[in-house]
């Protein structure tokens, strides 16, 4: 099949950007994005011209590492697909495709597709963890957790950090991802003691990241690969009110 890939290429934050194309021509349609993008980069290599940055590491969904916006949405059309999942064949022959970073302020950009994610790092390390010395890993019978107590904290539990819940939000909120990282901890008894400060000292690190407030329009739910859903930031607010 044949694509086109309009790629916004920054060699650095404090340059400016522009749109560059580039035509493929035969790919195949079982290519993933990321595997046509190699191809180009390969391309650009032996045209003696710097390939795009774009981040990736485990090209199976599960590490969230990937992630930019095409045609204007974060990970692409599919639902429940980051986009090193995403396949050409899910596009007609002859498609454009508008490539894009995340737009946030606090992702600020490093090279083309690539923009640095640290301050979801910094979000964690504000509250998303149990400091409780648990020694050895306990039997797993000696703490029951019921079934459906389980199945509610490993849905929220399988955020991956991508970050497109962030740059789909016109506020560019983290609530998203605050709100899994809270559920998945406040539901379990392992998250009981550092509960009733978590939320709050993880929403004031969220403000002094530069990320904004709930805009309340779902678009984060929409485009989360995970599916998670955007409930839990009421849940989240119900938590600060605990
Ligand atoms: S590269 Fe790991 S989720 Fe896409």
């Amino acid at each position: 099949m044949k694509l086109t890939l309009r790629i916004w290429r920054q060699a650095a934050p404090n340059q400016a950007g522009n749109y560059d194309s580039h035509e493929l021509t035969k790919v195949s349609p079982d290519l993933s994005l990321l595997e046509a993008l190699d191809q180009l980069n390969e391309q650009l290599i032996n045209n003696g011209e710097r390939p795009v940055n774009f981040e990736h590491d485990c090209r199976e969904g599960i590490c969230g590492s990937c992630g930019f916006l095409v045609n204007g949405q974060a990970h692409g059309p599919l639902a429940a697909t980051s986009v090193c999942q995403l396949y050409l064949r899910e596009f007609k022959d002859g498609s454009v495709l508008t490539l894009e970073p995340w737009r946030a302020r606090a992702f600020p950009l490093i090279q083309d597709l690539m923009v640095d994610r640290s301050a979801l790092d910094r979000l964690i390390a504000a509250g998303g963890y149990c400091s409780t010395g648990t020694g050895q890993a306990p039997d797993g019978n000696a703490l029951p957790v019921g079934r459906q107590q389980a199945t509610s904290a490993f849905d929220t539990a399988t955020c991956i950090g991508c970050g497109a819940c962030v740059a789909s939000c016109r506020n560019a909120s983290a609530s998203l991802f605050v709100a899994a990282k809270l559920a998945h901890l406040g539901q379990l008894p392992q998250g009981q003691p550092e509960r009733s400060t978590r939320a709050q000292s993880m929403q004031e690190r969220m403000t002094q990241e530069g990320f904004g407030s709930c805009s309340s329009n779902l678009e984060c739910e929409a485009v989360c690969p995970q599916e998670i859903s955007a409930d839990w930031i009421s849940w989240m607010h119900r938590e600060s009110l605990r």
